[in-house]
């Protein structure tokens, strides 16, 4: 009987009828599947915003996205790229094909890409304190052994590896506890089913644990003896949320190890540039991994954006590489390549042009390229600036903030504190205790210091 049925016989009870009508909604219920769909959470991070936004309290502050804004709070484009932008848009009329691009991307964009990152990011003469003066990297790019592919930012190269990894090779991946929120949503969703997470931080001294890290990998991965990898995820820099990242002694014993337990590294390289405030320097745990000493039977992946480092966040431009071991035939990196344009179009047929086409020019001249190593060391200055007045306005020298670089501020705040933040004060960080550096500003950093003092000594 349809509803209109129901409610609409003439001389029929209305109790019997509304009991009719609310059965036959259950059974309706029960027949649809998207019936049964729960609710899911909101985001960590972006979800945020979201609730930010509908916040009326005039003296709210968003700290939890890694957005770099301006001492106005303006998120404003880095002169490299806004010269960029007016040259393509004008004189050299870049933008007037807006047919597709190739599902792997533009040919100029993965040229200067892989430029920037295997030859300049690795040369030896941008080298000499760390070592590897050999120049490896652009010794793959001359073997042909990497598999390239422009992503959607870092997200779409983390989502990319792990829809290949788990179709390919492995499922397994090991997180850093901490990490960016969605590491462990990413791999989750695209196949992978064991995922793990490895001792990174401990909250209570605010250090890194990197023994217990290798201790967990030792004893967790020797002891499984199924013949799928393990993956693991390594930031490169700027560990988000920490801000901490191994020293480049512990470095070494971290790879010495995870080569030896035939682990796949995935190397996140979000914020390059941003720890030191030199695009080149930054790159050590690349230059460190690329080193033949070193055999990644299965590959060696670097997911990296320009994001943050050129500031094209919504531009989404980012890339993939899958580093071919050297004792690989020729064939194999002709098989990576094809099985990445296939999964790539099943998702999204080819990326983005315009952004990549901006980063693409920035690398490719020289003008616009030593512009934007300065922007970038502009936007570093001011990261520190800010957190220098933190730890001078705070006493915190608990929260280790001279150690941490890069975009964020990891408080150590435990979540009832980061809630009432929020609710009382109108003050978001992420969860895990994480602001976005670069949300403070003159016109609130005064309240923001004068609420963390005031919850500090509550808790006293
Ligand atoms: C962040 O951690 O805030 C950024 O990487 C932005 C994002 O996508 O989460």
């Amino acid at each position: 009987m349809t509803i209109m049925k129901i409610l609409t016989t003439k001389g029929s009870n209305p109790t019997i009828a509304l009991k009719q009508f609310h059965r036959y909604l259950n059974t309706t219920n029960k027949l649809s599947l998207l019936n049964q769909i729960e609710l899911a959470p909101p985001d960590k991070i972006l979800g945020l915003t979201e609730t930010f936004n509908n916040d009326v309290n005039p003296s709210k502050v968003n700290l939890t996205v890694g957005i770099y804004k301006d001492n106005h709070g303006k998120v404003t484009t880095f002169p490299s790229i806004a010269k960029a932008q007016k040259l393509i848009d004008r004189e050299l009329g870049l933008n007037k094909n807006l047919s597709y691009l190739p599902i792997k991307g533009g040919k100029d964009y993965a040229e200067n890409v892989k430029h920037f990152l295997y030859d300049e990011s690795c040369s030896p003469t941008n080298n000499l304190i760390e070592g590897n003066r050999n120049n490896y990297g652009k010794q793959l790019l001359d073997n042909d052994r990497i598999s390239f592919a422009q992503t959607l930012s870092g997200t779409g190269a983390l989502a990319i590896s792990a829809k290949f990894l788990a179709l390919f090779i492995s499922k397994k991946v090991w997180i850093p506890n901490f990490s960016w929120a969605n590491h462990m949503n990413i791999f989750n969703k695209n196949g992978f089913r064991d995922i793990h997470y490895y001792s990174y931080y401990d909250v209570k001294s605010g250090q890194l644990t990197v023994d217990a890290w290798l201790k967990d990998l030792k004893e967790k991965v020797s002891k499984d003896k199924s013949p799928e990898p393990h993956c693991i995820i390594l930031h490169a820099c700027c560990h988000n949320p920490t801000g901490l990242d191994p020293t480049r002694e512990d470095w070494d014993k971290i790879i010495d190890t995870i080569n030896e337990l035939k682990m796949i590294p995935i190397i996140d390289m979000a914020y390059q540039g941003l720890e030191s405030g030199d695009l080149i320097k930054d790159a050590y745990l690349l230059r460190k991994c690329i080193n033949p000493k070193y055999v990644w039977d299965n590959g060696l992946f670097l997911c990296q954006s320009f994001a943050k480092n050129m500031g094209l966040y919504g531009e989404r431009v980012g890339s993939l590489s899958i580093v071919a071991p050297s004792h690989s035939q020729p064939r194999v990196k002709e098989a990576v390549d094809s099985q990445l344009k296939r999964i790539i179009r099943s998702i999204y047929s080819s990326p983005p042009g315009y952004g990549s086409r901006v980063a693409s020019l920035v690398l490719s001249d020289p003008d616009l390229k030593s512009q934007w190593f300065k922007d970038v060391t502009v936007m570093v200055n001011r990261l520190q600036g800010i957190r220098d007045q933190l730890s001078s306005n705070l006493d915190w020298s608990t929260v280790n903030d001279s150690q941490q670089h890069g975009m964020f501020y990891f408080t150590r705040f435990p979540l009832p504190v980061v809630q009432e933040l929020r609710d009382k004060y109108s003050l978001y960080l992420t969860d895990d205790g994480r602001l976005s550096l670069s949300g403070i500003n003159d016109s609130n950093i005064e309240y923001i210091c004068d609420t963390f003092k005031k919850i500090e000594n509550q808790s006293k």
